[in-house]
This record gives structure tokens, C-alpha cells and sequence, in this order.
């Protein structure tokens, strides 16, 4: 092989130990819905036994292409693309317009694939972060400087995993700004919006700012609903194509069901009672994590989540995170992220809180028996 292959290390470990522990703090969305919990309409249940497991509509049924065009204003089934995961809309977005040597411009810290999938396609990568001294905010020199004549492709994830950061409209201006100074394509993974945890508003999308957006969602976090593996992007009808084009590929599309499922938890009707179900998850655990924390001060130091079922703490003890969690696993048979796993972001841990208040705590208490012997 010419390069080193790059291994997407922190999906890869989670999906190690999160079958493993007794205690799993490391996932990113809220608990799931089960398909009882989801359908609870007689004729819906009906449709769905009669439905023969074909091949849908390869880029998405219609319906559901619709009812997602729905929630981006301008938008219309032309402009959807549904995909295998918010990770297939990624992985296919950077393949359809990137090629070896291309210049990519990615926000750190990040849900680390996008980065991974750009070194393995050989592509030039410069970084700009968000800030924990500012409240995890854009650091909008670096962005301009991450940004050059040669940038092809912007790549930020707002809400962002795994800050919870959620960017103002000055920050998202900024972003804008410095793509359209250089004509590049901007990707935005919102798979958290509408798992926002302190505003009843819907984090804004970049749609609609720019026009060579590639807004990319799924059903995997506010919805709960990981395993439909329903995801989406919305773009220009042409990239939806090009990116179509790519999908016969790959994945050639997504199921019958996932389709059905995921076109009803959308509609206006449903889609309502399901993102109350993880504000209420991402908001109640949110406070029993706060008054742990406030048990056990000078323990951490925590830049409240604006949105999603995570924190992103700096802990205050010596001891890598790495280190850390080997021995959290070992010893007390529970996980949650290491820090080092976001592009170095050590003494960092990532935990999930949106979770029934009695695992959260225990969980919590595991961390802290190892924590505390150093
Ligand atoms: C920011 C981000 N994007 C994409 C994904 C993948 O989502 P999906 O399950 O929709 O493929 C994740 C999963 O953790 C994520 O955190």
C-alpha cells in the first residue's frame, strides 16, 4: 500500500467495549426508541406486515425524500439524497467531490471521520477548533488561516460531537464567509440538531446560508433511532446525483422499512413527541450529571453542552486518558470516551449523560474510584 491506512479508532473501540462493560457512557445520542414505541397506529403496524421487503426507490422514496425536503425551507425531494447514516452522507460527500492532493479544511474537535476519511484519500488537511476557553467557540483566525486559495471542501459539525457546542449565528457567518472568499463546498454534519438541551429552537442549519452547502442528518440521534441507519443530505440537485451516482456503489440504497419508519417519524404529526422524548433525556440527565459533578467539585471542569447527550470534560488528574480508561475498563467494567481519541485532546473525557439517572451515577462513581487514586 502507497499510505498508511488511517482506522476510524474511535467508532472502532467504542464498538469493542460497548457490549462489553456493565456500564457504557460512550454513546453520543439518547437511549433508543424501540418500533413499539415508534408505531402506535394500528393502520401503520398493518401497512408495515403488508410491505414486501424489496428494493426501495434507490436515492429514497419519495415520501420520505419529501417529507426530509420539508424541513430545509427551499428545499424539495430534488435535493435529497437519503443515505445509510449521517456516516454514509459523510463518506459520500467526500468521495463525490474530493480527489488525492485536494485541500479540505476541517473543524476540530469533531466526530473524528471526517478527518479519517480525508487522510485516507490522500487529501490535504489543515484544522481550526473550537476553543474551550471561549465556551468551545469557533477560533475564527484559525478558521480564516485553516482556509486558503487551494480549500475545496469545509468541514464542520454543528451541534458538535463532542463539545455540544452549538455555533451562533456569528460563528456559522464566519464559516460562510471564509468559504464563499474561496468558492469551497461546505459540509455540515447536523445529525445533533434537534437534541438541543437549553433552547426549544431547532439549531439552524447552513442551509439556505451559502449555496454549496451539503447539509447532512440522520435519524441516529435526536430521533433515537440509530438502527434504521436512515441519514440523509441535502444539497444542490446536481451533487445529490453525482453523490446518487456514487451510492449505486456503495450501499445501491437503503431498506424498505427504514424508509417507511423513518418517513412517519418525520412527519409533522410524529416528529414532534419524538424530539420532546430526547429533550427530555438529553435534559433530565443533563442534571443528575450537573449535581454529580457538583458532588465531587475540582474533579472536572465542564463547558455546559449546549445540545446533545454529552459532555466533554477536562478531568484534573495526572493520568492520561488513554491510561484512564484502560484501567476504567479492567477494574470497574465501564467506558466512556478518551480524549486522546479526538485528534489528541487529552485529559479530556467524553460521557454521556442521557441516560436513567441510577446507571448515569454509577457509572460515574466507577470513573471516580479510578480517578481518584491519582
Ligand atoms: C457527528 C456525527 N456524525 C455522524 C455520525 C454517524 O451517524 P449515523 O448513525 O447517522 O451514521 C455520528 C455518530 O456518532 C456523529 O456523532
Amino acid at each position: 500500500m502507497a499510505y498508511e491506512f488511517v482506522p476510524f479508532e474511535l467508532e472502532r473501540i467504542m464498538s469493542i467495549w460497548e457490549n462489553q462493560v456493565e456500564i457504557n457512557l460512550s454513546e453520543s445520542g439518547v437511549h433508543p426508541m424501540t418500533l413499539g414505541e415508534l408505531v402506535d397506529e394500528p393502520a401503520l403496524l398493518d401497512e408495515l406486515m403488508a410491505t414486501e421487503l424489496n428494493y426501495p426507490q434507490t436515492n429514497g422514496s419519495v415520501e420520505l425524500r419529501q417529507t426530509i425536503a420539508a424541513m430545509y425551507p427551499g428545499a424539495t425531494a430534488d435535493n435529497v439524497l437519503v443515505t445509510t447514516g449521517c456516516a454514509q452522507a459523510n463518506f459520500t460527500g467526500l468521495v463525490t467531490l474530493m480527489s488525492p492532493g485536494d485541500e479540505i479544511a476541517i473543524l476540530m474537535p469533531n466526530y473524528q471521520q471526517i478527518w479519517g476519511i480525508a487522510r485516507n484519500l490522500q487529501l490535504n488537511v489543515n484544522t481550526f477548533s473550537l476553543k474551550e476557553e471561549t465556551g468551545w467557540s469557533v477560533d475564527v483566525d484559525e478558521l480564516n488561516r485553516a482556509v486558503t486559495d487551494r480549500t475545496k471542501l469545509i468541514a464542520v459539525c454543528n451541534p458538535n460531537n463532542p463539545t455540544g457546542h452549538v455555533m451562533s449565528s456569528e460563528e456559522m457567518d464566519a464559516v460562510v464567509a471564509a468559504a464563499d472568499r474561496v468558492g469551497a463546498w461546505l459540509l455540515a454534519d447536523e445529525v445533533y440538531a434537534g437534541a438541543e438541551r437549553v433552547s426549544d429552537e431547532q439549531t439552524p442549519s447552513f442551509w439556505g446560508r451559502y449555496d454549496k452547502v451539503l447539509a447532512n442528518g440522520s435519524m441516529s440521534k435526536a430521533y433515537g433511532l440509530p438502527g434504521l441507519r436512515i441519514g440523509w443530505t441535502v444539497t444542490t440537485p446536481e451533487l445529490a446525483e453525482e453523490m446518487w451516482a456514487r451510492q449505486d456503489y456503495i450501499t445501491i440504497g437503503n431498506t424498505m422499512l427504514g424508509n417507511k419508519l423513518a418517513a412517519y417519524a418525520l412527519s409533522p404529526e410524529v416528529r414532534p413527541r419524538i424530539i420532546a422524548r430526547a429533550r427530555n433525556y438529553i435534559r433530565k440527565g443533563y442534571a443528575n450529571f450537573e449535581n454529580w459533578c457538583a458532588r465531587h467539585e475540582g474533579l472536572f471542569t465542564l463547558v455546559p453542552p449546549q445540545a446533545a447527550a454529552i459532555a466533554f470534560v477536562r478531568y484534573h488528574r495526572d493520568v492520561g486518558s488513554i491510561e484512564l480508561i484502560d484501567r476504567v475498563i479492567s477494574e470497574e467494567r465501564a467506558y466512556m470516551v478518551p480524549g486522546a481519541h479526538f485528534s489528541g485532546l487529552d485529559h479530556h473525557l467524553r460521557i454521556s449523560f442521557g441516560l436513567p439517572k441510577d446507571y448515569l451515577e454509577d457509572g460515574l462513581d466507577r470513573l471516580y474510584r479510578v480517578l481518584s487514586q491519582y
